[in-house]
């Protein structure tokens, strides 16, 4: 029997790597599933879309807690990424709520490449 497939907007990672994790990334990984549960954008919600996981280094590793993003692009029929450092929850939920509804990602904290998307 197959397993269930839940469609999703995009996938949230929040980096557990030791760095991170010294400036709080496991409270912030903690405190953005439950606002995802509490504001049914969890994937497995009514109307929920956003999967989130913890994830290792991101390479960002003096300015944690790090998070990085990825989403379908349809307009450019490609995945569109963002990271971002030095991530509190205030941030982390904007950015999830920017996902789920298929708006302009927040430009603060970002790093990495200027336009995410990878055809
Ligand atoms: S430990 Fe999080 S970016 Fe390296």
């Amino acid at each position: 029997m197959p397993a269930k497939y839940f469609p999703t907007h995009g996938h949230l990672l929040v980096c557990q790597g030791p760095n991170c994790q010294a400036r709080g990334s496991a409270l912030l990984h903690r405190a953005l599933w439950n606002h995802l549960e509490r504001t049914s954008l969890a994937y497995y919600k009514r109307g929920g879309t956003l999967r989130l996981t913890e994830s290792g280094c991101l390479g960002a590793c003096s300015y944690g807690p790090a998070l990085c993003v990825y989403r379908a692009d349809p307009a450019a029929a490609g995945l569109e990424e963002a990271w971002y450092a030095a991530v509190d929850f205030p941030l982390a939920a904007r950015v999830a709520q920017a996902v789920h509804d298929g708006a302009p990602l927040p430009a603060e904290h970002r790093y990495g490449p200027e336009d995410g998307t990878q055809r």
